[in-house]
Order: C-alpha cells, then structure tokens, then sequence
C-alpha cells in the first residue's frame, strides 16, 4: 500500500426527514444564496422543507444551473454573490448544482485573474465561501468531496478542479428525494457510482485487502440494490443503501494508498463536451473499452473483480476476462444504458477530435501513465 494522508471534515446528515436540519447546520447570521437547477425541486418538495428549515436567515436564490454546469452561468452567480455580499451557499440539487456551487465559491474569492484559470490551469484556490448541501441526486460524490467539474460552452470544454475549500460544511442526504427521480437518472446515478468504484480499484495490485474488499463491497451493493430502486421508487430502504453507496464511491476513503485510474471519465468529459452526453452514459460507453485495451496491465484486478463481483470462475485467464468485461456491458445494458458510440450517434469524426484535444495537452493518464492519443483511439474504436 502507498503512503497517504485523509482528511475528510463533511459533516453527512442522513435519512427521513432530515432537511429540517439544514438552518442549524449554517453559520448563525449567515446571508445565504441558495443555488439550485432547472426547478425539480419546486416538485418533489425539497424546496419548501429548505426554505422552511432557513426561515430565520436572509435569503437570495439563483437558479437555473444546468446539468453539466455552464461556466457562463455559474460567473453571473459570481455578481449575485459579491453585489448581495453573501457568505454563505446554500445547494439544492444534483451533482451539477453542487459541483456549480463549488466552483462559485471558488471564483468569487479568485484574486489572480480570470477564474477559469482554476479549471484551465489549475490555479490553487485559497479560499473559498462556505458551502452546505442538501442532494437531490445520488450518483457523483460531489456531495462528500472536493471535486468539481464545469463546462464552458465557448470552448465545448469540460474540465474538473479539486480543493479542501470547496468541501461542503456538511451535505444533507434524505432517501425520500430519490422518489422523484426519473428512471433515467437513476440508473445514471447507479452507473456514475459504479464506475467511480472502478476507477479507483481496477489497476493493479499493491496489497491493499481493506480498499479492495470496501470497493467490492460498493460494487455488489449498487448490483443489488440498484435495480430494486429502479423497479419501486418508493422502496425506502433501497433508496437509502443506493444514497450511501454513491456517496461512499467517490468520498476518497476506497481511493486511498492504491493506484488510480481515471480513463474512463477523461475521456468520457470530451464525449460530454461534443455531444452533450449524459455523464454516467459516456462512462458506460468508454469503460468497456479501456477494460479490454487495458487486460494485460489491468489483469490481476479484471480476474479479482470477476471472481468477487460476478462469480465467476471458470475457464482460462483470457476467457474469465473476457466474461468479466461482458458481465459489465450486461449490468450497465440492463439498467437502460446503451454501452456502444452509434447508440448515441457518435461517429469517427468525434474520435479524431477527441484524440488531438489529447494530443494538445501532451500528458497521458491511466494508472501507468502510458494512455495517449493512440490507445485512447483504440479505446474508441473498441466501442464502435
Ligand atoms: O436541474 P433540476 O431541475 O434540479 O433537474 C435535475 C437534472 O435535470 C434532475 N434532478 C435532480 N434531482 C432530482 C431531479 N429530478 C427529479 N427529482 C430529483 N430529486 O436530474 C437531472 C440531472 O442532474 P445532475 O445534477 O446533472 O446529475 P448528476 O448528479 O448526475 O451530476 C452530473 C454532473 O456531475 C459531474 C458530472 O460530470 C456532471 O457534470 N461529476 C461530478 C463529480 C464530482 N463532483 O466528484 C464526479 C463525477 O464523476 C461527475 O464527473
Ligand atoms: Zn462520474
């Protein structure tokens, strides 16, 4: 195992009826913008329990964050922020409106120029306003890390940032939001949290039984309890174990001391970018593909995952690998995702583009650091 530090200061609130909550958590004399999205929370209810629990503060409210939030949107909450004096902000939402808000709260303390450079060229962000959070979305983590990923629609760039500072105070998690999901944000979130998983388990091994076995463990809870919350959006007690499930997937608890590999979301962000892909869709397309591009170095792992998460174990290396990666194209398929580019329309111009926008940024990723232009185009190819 790798040396590692972790320090995790969100403070998670979970279960029923917990929104009300949200006033006490927040700074007494705080003057709060709430930030929200396109307005599902004016019909599930998740509004009015907010503004209820706030009743005591004084209160501004942006809407209109976009999923995949625009950097142009998010600048002219930047104004509200500094015109309003604001010192505190409040997000009622999905991972777009959290990793929005984070990034509001970042640029409006920007001193050294424009604060795109925090996306662009990952200009350290040294100070931030506070954040709380109350999730309408299971799937990213948003609401348990540091992480957040923007789109600048100019450009058609999506990039991502990390801080300490944009960690939210605390993050509310009520199961009962799941209820007005639609199924297709469920089973993205499902996808979203399963692939989270994998990027920080399936590399190589370096004697880590604790992470591997936690990953697991969030692996076959996401199988099982995912299509449950798919079949009866009002079965509680599965809504509750898919919430924490994505949460724990991407809190970087599983991540620490082992090898990481984010392939699948890199390249995954460009398909976004272009196409305006949902997230957990892109990832059902491209980990697949890095999955059989990546056997050789990935081996230990693939026959690990295939052994403890699908059972099996039968057959020659090759053969259980290969079983291994199907079994995936299975899940993601079965819960509605479509797992191959022309399912979206996404033909080889989009893999050109996507390869020479690598090429430009001169850096490869995967856990080895040995994925380029060329094998990110073998990845594609796979998924044609
Ligand atoms: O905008 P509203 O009206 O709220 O509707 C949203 C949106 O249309 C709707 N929704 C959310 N909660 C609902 C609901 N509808 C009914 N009932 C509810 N309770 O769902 C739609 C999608 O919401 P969005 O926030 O975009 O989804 P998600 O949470 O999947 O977030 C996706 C974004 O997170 C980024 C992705 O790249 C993408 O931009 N990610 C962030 C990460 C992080 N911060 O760590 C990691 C991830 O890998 C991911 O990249
Ligand atoms: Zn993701």
């Amino acid at each position: 195992m790798y040396n590692f530090e972790y320090q995790n200061p969100v403070k998670i609130i979970f279960g029923k009826g917990e929104i009300q909550k949200v006033g006490e958590n927040i700074p007494a004399g705080s003057k709060i913008l709430l930030t929200y999205g396109g307005g599902s929370i004016f019909k599930n209810g998740v509004y009015e329990q907010v503004k209820a629990a706030i009743k005591g503060f004084e209160v501004v409210e942006f809407g209109g964050i976009e999923p995949n939030p625009h950097y142009e949107t998010l600048m002219k909450a930047v104004e509200v922020v500094k015109q309003e004096n604001i010192t505190f902000l409040l997000s009622v939402g999905g991972g777009s409106v959290l990793d929005g808000t984070k990034f509001i709260a970042a640029a409006t303390c920007f001193q050294k120029g424009d604060p795109w450079l925090i996306l662009s060229m990952k200009a350290p962000v040294v100070e931030a306003i506070p954040i709380g959070a109350v999730l309408t979305l299971p799937a990213t983590g948003s609401e348990m890390n540091g992480n957040s990923v923007v789109t600048r629609v100019e450009t058609t760039e999506k990039l991502s940032f990390a801080s300490q500072k944009v960690m939210p105070l605390f993050s509310i998690l009520d199961p009962e939001v799941i209820f007005s999901l639609p199924e297709k944000q469920v089973a993205n979130g499902i996808v979203d949290a399963f692939v989270h998983v994998i990027e920080q388990y399936l590399t190589f091994p370096v004697n880590s039984p604790i992470q591997d076995r936690f990953a697991e463990s969030i692996l076959m809870t996401l199988v099982e309890e995912g299509p449950k919350v798919l079949a009866n959006r009002t079965d509680y007690e599965a809504a509750a174990n898919f919430m924490w499930s994505a949460t724990m997937a991407l809190n970087g608890l599983i991540g620490v001391g082992v090898p990481q590999d984010w392939t699948s979301h890199m390249i995954g962000h460009e398909l976004t970018a272009y196409h305006g892909i949902d997230h957990a869709r892109t990832l059902a397309i491209v980990l697949p593909g890095v999955m059989h591009i990546k056997r050789e170095l990935k081996k230990d792992k693939l026959l690990q995952l295939g052994e403890r998460v699908w059972g099996i174990n039968d057959g020659n290396a090759e053969e259980r690998i290969d079983m291994t990666i199907q079994k995936t194209i299975d899940f993601f398929e079965s819960v509605g995702l479509p797992t191959k580019l022309p399912d979206y329309g996404v033909s080889t111009d989009t893999i050109d583009k996507i390869c020479d926008r690598f090429k430009k940024r001169r850096f490869k990723i995967g856990e080895k650091a040995d994925i380029g232009p060329d094998a990110i185009r073998l990845i594609l190819e796979d998924r044609l």
